[in-house]
């Protein structure tokens, strides 16, 4: 019997018993032998749950029980969980999460006292919910060099998104809904304002580019300033407007922002909705390929930390090669302000506005709008190249968001 305990047992930790439950026999024939779920520490007790005789409160039960060989960390947040994921490590066991904001933060250190102690830290489940990524980058990727990687991260948001435009539905009733159904953060702030997607674009970036940047020092902007006229702009482009995590190196450095991008239907991303992820690699020798599912939600990402649960097992008597991340510098990172794009403006203007807009930006793509209003989509540029081309005419748009060609 391989012996595993569970750290939070909320949406994340049940859905991961549920998925050791209802699979486990083929899960004890991959693993060669059953896995059994020792202890689950929460906060709370579930007296009604069939494993409910399997909580504790205190986790150096399970940090000083040497059966217990691998550890799920599924609490969210930063502390205690790294503090418990540093000591269990220390322990020697094997430590598997869904917990971005750790990763995110301190996943060079982790992963550094894991290769100390012989151990595994796996976090398939902290970027993309059910969807592999993490492992397919680091193993089937493993030959390519990474160019860029983009995509939908943030399944809250893309929940929201998608029923603004198709329905017309209010914001918070969306939020409340993607709560309800167990997709949002704890602090659902973390989603609409893009610190979970910058959590995940780092951890992208870490894997493509080997530094793991500060996630609160990337350029991060969320959803909550996108309106309904912005969705109609978008529309009349033949576009979707899409929070997008996105990393590219530029001049050596490490580009990696978070912000609402219009995605032209051409991009498959565009068609990406409701509560699923989908982020394009595009890696030198592959080119350009989409990853796709389920970006939130009970049983897919619990599948996910269970993928990690049965690589770790199934390896026990191999050590796992782990990733080697340094800790970036400001070196390291590039701005967003040069990060060239093809952008679009919503401009209040006549005839000849636009055509002195259109000259300023190197474009011919622009369109009228009702209101007075004209929207043009810029030739690729940096944002600073832009703007100021832009300034130059005297015109102040109404709002700008870059293109994800
Ligand atoms: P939940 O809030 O549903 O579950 C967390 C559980 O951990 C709760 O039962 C909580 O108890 C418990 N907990 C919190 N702090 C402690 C502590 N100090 N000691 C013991 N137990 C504690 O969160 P989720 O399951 O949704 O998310 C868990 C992690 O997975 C997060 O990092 C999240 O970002 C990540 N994730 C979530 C996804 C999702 O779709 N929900 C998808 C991908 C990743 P209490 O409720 O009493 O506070
Ligand atoms: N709150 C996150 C989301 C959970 O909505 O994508 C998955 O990481």
């Amino acid at each position: 019997m391989l012996q595993i305990a569970i750290l939070g047992f909320g949406v994340v930790g049940s859905g991961t018993a549920e998925v050791l439950y209802e699979n486990r026999k083929q899960i004890a024939d991959y693993c060669g032998d059953e896995v059994n779920i020792k202890y689950i520490l929460d906060l709370r007790d579930f007296p009604d749950h069939p494993l409910g005789d399997r909580v504790v409160h205190d986790v150096n039960v399970i940090l000083n029980d040497p059966e217990v060989v691998l550890v799920a960390e599924m609490m969210g947040g930063a502390h205690p969980a790294y503090d418990f994921t540093r000591a269990a490590l220390e322990a020697g066991k094997h430590v598997v999460t869904s917990n971005k904001e750790v990763v995110a933060t301190f996943g060079a250190e982790l992963l550094e006292i894991a290769r100390t102690h012989h151990a595994s830290y796996l976090f398939e489940a902290s970027v993309g919910g059910g969807i592999p990524i993490i492992r397919p980058m680091q193993t089937d990727l493993a030959s390519n060099e990474i160019l860029s990687v983009s995509g939908i991260l943030n399944g809250t948001t893309n929940f929201i998104l998608t029923k603004m435009k198709n329905e017309g539905a209010a914001f918070a009733d969306v939020l409340r809904e993607a709560q309800q159904k167990g997709y949002a953060e704890a602090n659902p702030t973390a989603d609409v304002e893009g610190i979970d997607a910058a959590r995940k674009i780092v951890i992208l970036a870490a894997l493509a580019f080997g530094v793991l940047a500060d996630p609160n020092r990337i350029s991060t902007k969320g959803i909550t300033g996108i309106t309904q006229e912005h969705t109609a702009v978008a529309d009349k482009l033949g576009c979707a407007v899409k929070l997008i995590g996105h990393t590219e190196k530029i001049d050596g450095r490490v580009l990696a922002l978070v912000s609402p991008f219009l995605v032209p239907a051409a991009n498959p991303i565009s068609h990406v909705d409701d509560v699923y992820n989908g982020i394009l690699v595009d890696a030198n020798m592959l080119g350009r390929a989409l990853f796709y599912g389920a970006g939130a939600g009970k049983l897919p990402t619990a599948s996910a930390v269970v993928a990690d649960i049965l690589d770790v097992l199934s390896h026990r008597a191999s050590e796992r090669r782990l990733p080697a991340w340094r800790v970036a510098t400001a070196e390291d990172m590039a701005s967003s302000e040069d990060y060239v794009c093809r952008r679009c403006y919503l401009i209040e203007g006549c005839q000849r506005c636009a055509a002195k807009a259109k000259a300023a930006l190197g474009t011919e793509d622009c369109v009228f709008l009702e209101g007075g209003t004209f929207a043009l989509i810029s030739r690729p540029m940096s944002e600073k190249d832009a703007n100021a081309a832009l300034a130059s005419t005297g015109l102040t748009p109404r709002f700008c968001l870059p293109v994800l060609d």
